[in-house]
């Protein structure tokens, strides 16, 4: 049989993708096709006075406009996150509250797009005004609620006795910005209802068979009576995984007008509507023996969430799994501000969580005078503190040994400004990344035809990660076909139910159910391979060998902790004259259990360190003070890297297939990458100028 998973295979969609032939959800070409335009608060706190809508009604082409005052109709739906789940919970329209600025307050339908977004402005609203508050510095925290059923507070062994045996401690509080996902497609949707009882939705999504079911229980449908068509996704990183309030007012509107409608969200639109990660402030106090044993971790955390929903940055979550302490305390608030909804963005609490956790352990090493290669690989833990429960496969050691070698980590001065190059000041920074091992129930249907094809359908879809290639070289090497025979369909909710493609899990969750239905396809066939049963297809008359099949875990989870694992090795060059950093040597060593293709899992890392940069040095999502609207809108204004500011990133994938957890061995990949690298970056810069910065992002003023 052929090797093919965990080769290099190139993206099956990268040719429709380069030569624009791949359909993104506005690109659907719908006749009939109507335009609409949201209208949205320019306060963020108060309440609408009046809206006048008359000029708007009489501009040219206009069809329809909905407000507070004419909300379409909206079913309340469940929001439990198993039948459905929608990101903010207050429904579009259902009252004339401002909770934050550039809140959607209305919809203006027209023929074209241009006539929608003229008459939008046409509206006239008078508010009553009250001072939002959007500064986390003036608000008031309380206790989080649970993440996903789990308590954020936590607490074993004995505090006060952990900071009693330590002979060195740090305490030190660390801060992120408001971050936006910034994915290159702008949310989009368009809705086509076929009379009023059957609604087709075109909008990237993360999860097609969950939207399909939120959509159903918004419009009071049968699940069967919503197609959700997602076949291309450009970008997402969780905001784009449930419905939004502008999609769910686009659907609604939709079927009141009978008109199939289109509505794509300017970049002022996705800052304030399409989520962002809350900013976070926390608090970590380390205790350790002279010799570098931990005996105490604390670890605070606060995130902000919306008036309208609730959303805690579960930055604590990775606290229990990196190192071992006797003693272990976690406790999460969070606070209201007039803000729009915070959501899931790539490694949702980890990436936070890890920034504070890393910077403050290269600390300790520094206050402890021992190399923190050295301190992390002392005070390893072999179990999941919280769960208690023993890593199913861990290799975190090997990413640490194995980066160091490849970096040349060894050389590295023990001082402070000591290494220069050109007048610059150069520093080295470690951080480790983790990011854990999950999955769900997934179902796959594969055909082998007569002609020597096969294809693999489901709804799971591909948000750019490399999905669409995985499936069909996992599918080649279990038929024994060659990759290029292989068709894949997928983000189509008439397909298979193939999960969610968020928390790095699609792989872990369709993987096993490729295999499973590639499988059962040869053994309908009674044929240990396709050749074989190709023959046995022409012999038998039939157009094609058909199989499908679910996979999903067992309890596999009550026996394990499944956790994937990684170190970031980083040099920069700092000029202090005008504060300017470059990133200019990276090497990432992953844990990540079985790679299912070297060439895209290496992407994925390669994104997330991109992304962990700007996290790192750029991005920023500022809100005024005074009015609270976002100030920062467009590409122009939030900041993140561009080619010149990325170094070549180095990825080696160390570890063995993780048979515990699924079938493939593979954890997956997509999140993985972004932990932990603003902290290798800030431990740099404090190798390089004896400077520690807490602060995110780290611009340039920060380093002059
Ligand atoms: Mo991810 S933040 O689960 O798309």
């Amino acid at each position: 049989m052929n090797k093919v998973i965990g080769t290099g295979v190139n993206r099956k969609d990268g040719r429709a993708k380069v030569t624009g032939t791949a359909t993104y959800a506005a690109e659907h070409q719908i006749p009939g096709l109507v335009h609409g335009y949201l209208v949205t608060a320019s306060i963020a706190n108060g309440q609408i006075k009046s809206i006048d809508t008359s000029a708007a009604e009489k501009a040219p082409g206009v069809i329809a406009v909905f407000t507070p005052k004419n909300p379409p109709k909206i079913f309340k739906p469940a929001n439990d996150f198993m039948s459905s789940k929608i990101y903010e919970e207050r429904l579009p329209l259902s009252d004339d509250k401002i909770y934050y600025g550039g809140q959607i307050i209305g919809l203006v339908v027209a023929d074209t797009f241009e006539r929608s977004r003229h008459a939008a402005h046409l509206l006239k609203i008078e508010y009553t005004t009250q001072q939002p508050l959007v500064d986390a510095k003036k608000a008031t925290f309380k206790d989080a609620p649970p993440l996903f059923g789990e308590e954020l507070k936590f607490e074993k062994g004995n505090i006060a006795a952990g900071n009693s045996a330590a002979q060195v401690k740090i305490a030190a509080t660390y801060t992120t910005a408001t971050e936006l996902h910034a994915p290159m497609e702008p949310h989009a949707i368009i809705a086509h209802w076929q009379d009023d009882n059957s609604l087709t939705i075109y909008e990237p999504s993360q999860w097609v068979a969950g939207s399909q079911r939120t959509y159903a229980q918004l419009f009071g449908l049968p699940t069967e009576r919503v197609r959700i068509v997602t076949p291309f996704i450009g970008g997402a990183f969780g905001s784009k995984a449930f419905p939004w309030p502008h999609a769910i007012l686009t659907a609604a509107a939709g079927r009141q007008i009978q008109r199939p409608l289109k509505v794509v969200l300017s970049r002022r639109h996705l800052t304030a509507n399409t989520g962002h990660r809350s900013e976070t402030e926390q608090l970590i106090r380390l205790g350790a023996t002279a010799d570098g044993k931990l005996t105490v971790i604390e670890h605070e955390a606060k995130s902000c969430t919306s008036p309208v929903d609730v959303f805690p940055e579960g930055c604590t979550g990775i606290t229990p799994v990196m190192y071992d302490a006797p003693n272990l305390r976690l406790k999460q608030d969070m606070a209201t501000l007039n803000i729009g909804t915070p959501t899931f963005m790539r490694a949702p609490g980890e990436n936070p969580g890890m920034w504070a956790m890393e910077s403050a352990i290269d600390e300790l090493a520094w206050a402890l005078k021992i190399d923190p290669v050295e301190l992390r690989l002392n005070n390893e833990t072999t179990e999941h503190q919280r769960h208690g429960l023993p890593f199913s496969a861990k290799h975190f050691a090997d990413c640490l040994r194995v980066g160091a070698d490849k970096f040349g980590w060894k050389d590295r001065p023990k001082q402070v400004r000591t290494l220069t190059r050109d007048g610059k000041l150069i520093g080295w920074g470690v951080a480790a990344a983790t990011f854990p091992g999950m999955r769900g129930q997934a179902s796959v249907k594969a055909r082998l035809l007569g002609d020597g094809t096969a294809h693999i359908l489901t709804a799971g879809n591909d948000m750019g990660t490399g999905a669409y290639t995985i499936v069909a070289a996992t599918a080649a090497e279990i038929l024994g076909l060659p990759v290029e025979q292989i068709r894949v369909e997928m983000g189509d909710s008439l397909l298979p139910d193939g999960g969610l493609a968020g928390g790095s899990q699609m792989t872990a969750s369709l993987i096993p159910a490729v295999m499973s239905a590639c499988a059962e396809v040869l053994k309908t066939a009674d044929a240990k391979t396709a050749q074989e049963a190709l023959t046995k297809l022409q012999q038998s008359g039939q157009s094609a060998f058909e199989a499908t099949a679910t996979s999903a875990p067992g309890d596999e989870a009550k026996k394990w902790a499944f956790q994937s694992w990684g170190a970031h090795f980083c040099e920069v060059s700092i000029d202090e004259e005008i504060g300017r950093l470059q990133v200019t040597r990276w090497v990432s060593v992953m844990d990540i259990g079985k790679v299912m293709n070297a060439k895209t899992a290496a992407s994925q890392i390669r994104g997330g360190v991109i992304m962990g940069i700007g996290q790192a040095l750029m991005e920023e999502c500022h809100l005024d003070p005074n009015i609270g609207y976002p100030v920062v809108y467009d590409l122009a204004t939030y900041h993140f890297p561009a080619h010149a500011d990325i170094p070549r990133i180095e990825v080696i994938f160390v570890g063995e297939p993780d048979l515990n957890f699924n079938p493939a061995g593979a954890r997956g990949v997509g999140e993985i990458g972004i932990t932990g690298v603003s902290a290798a970056i800030a431990n740099a810069i404090y190798h390089a100028t004896g400077k520690r910065i807490r602060d995110l992002p780290i611009t340039p003023d920060k380093l002059l």
